[in-house]
């Protein structure tokens, strides 16, 4: 199967930075330049990987094993990739999705110190070589993320993890960006919506052309 290179997006961030706010921004913008898009998420995407992502949220009494959260997490994003994302991107579609590997990287690395070589492994098996052509990562302190994330409902098994662990979320975040700056642009979340709106939308034009003439 041939895919588009450069139409593959990922919206990345801690709790409450502005994912799904800003996705129907880009989704809105998209849409009045009459391209067309897959709109997704992870974990989740496909009615299959929509229970486990409900398996894995859910607040449960038994401790649940960082690996077997590891597996669950590519089980789902496998399911997610042959179903949804790899025949849109064969369709020529752009595809964009609120959260992807580089969460696994923060939260399953960072958050739950996983080895990250155990995480690249599986990655390698379960993509290949597709990656998101563009990462687009809403930065900002985990206080104020999850002041904004409380506000919008009952916390899941994840936003119930102490603060120093959204602290190393983040940090795993910012160090895989700065990995790799040529596929990463990091936005800074805590300024006003407009302001990081209008931001993405300058992101948004520059990926349209580097898809359109591929270096
Ligand atoms: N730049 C911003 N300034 C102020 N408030 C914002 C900004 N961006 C988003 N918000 C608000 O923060 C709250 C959380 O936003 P949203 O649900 O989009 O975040 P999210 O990253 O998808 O969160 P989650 O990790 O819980 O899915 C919403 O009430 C939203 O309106
Ligand atoms: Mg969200």
């Amino acid at each position: 199967m041939t895919l588009q290179r450069g139409r593959f997006i990922a919206l990345e961030g801690g709790e409450g930075v502005g994912k799904s706010t800003n996705l129907r921004f880009v989704t809105d913008w998209l849409e009045a330049r009459g391209i067309p898009y897959v709109q997704t998420r992870e974990p989740g995407g496909t009615p299959l990987a929509e229970e486990l992502r409900e398996l894995l949220l859910r607040k449960r009494e038994e401790a649940v094993d960082p690996t077997a959260e590891l597996l669950m997490i590519f089980a789902a994003r496998a399911q997610h990739l042959a179903r949804v994302i790899e025949p849109a991107l064969a369709r020529g579609e752009w595809v964009i999705c609120d959260r992807f590997t580089d969460a696994t990287y923060a939260y399953q690395g960072g958050g739950r110190e996983l080895d990250r070589a155990l995480i690249a492994q599986l990655e390698q098996t379960v993509q290949g070589d597709l990656r998101p052509d563009r990462v687009l990562l809403l930065d900002l302190d985990p206080d104020a993320g999850l002041q904004r994330a409380a506000s919008t409902g009952a916390a899941d098994r994840f936003e119930s993890e102490q603060l120093a662990f959204f602290q190393r979320v983040r940090a795993a975040y910012l160090q895989r960006a700065g990995s790799a700056p040529e596929r990463y642009a990091v936005i800074d979340a805590g300024r006003p919506l407009e302001e990081v709106q209008r931001r993405l939308g300058s992101e948004l034009e520059k990926q349209i052309s580097r898809a359109r003439d591929p270096e």
